[in-house]
């Protein structure tokens, strides 16, 4: 079901801040950023050879991050994000297996301009793993 590893995300409490830290640190090469209001996030992508690292700022009162912030004030990995094929079968099989979808268990369109899902950080000890069709 699994295909390559898409991103790693890292949850910020200041995107500024992070992306010059970066760029300026690191000397990465990072996308501007973008802002996805149906996330609650603001994300940019720091490329790098085999993968991408997602910086994630919270956008909105109603952020999903926001009270991982608060449990991580100066910041934390949040999430990882697999490739799949086909996103609706994947979904399917989870789900048959007891594996619960976050939110409604429809993909909703992620940073990409792809659809994606989230699994259950308890499904998956302790670690929260998005899905992306490709
Ligand atoms: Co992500």
């Amino acid at each position: 079901m699994l295909g390559r590893l898409n991103h790693v995300a890292i949850a910020v409490p200041d995107l500024q801040a992070a992306i010059k830290k970066y760029k300026l640190v690191l000397g990465a090469k990072v996308s501007a950023p973008q802002a996805l209001p149906e996330h609650g996030v603001t994300v940019v992508f720091v490329e790098v050879e085999n993968t991408k690292t997602e910086l994630l700022e919270p956008l909105g009162d109603k952020s999903p991050i926001a009270a991982f912030l608060e449990n991580n004030p100066s910041g934390g990995m949040h999430h990882m994000c697999y490739e799949v094929d086909d996103i609706i079968a994947a979904r399917d099989r989870l789900k048959e297996d007891g594996v619960r979808v976050l939110g409604d268990g429809d993909p909703k369109i992620g940073a990409h301009g792809k659809p994606v899902l989230f699994l259950h950080p308890k499904d998956f000890d302790g670690a929260l793993i998005e899905l992306e069709q490709v």
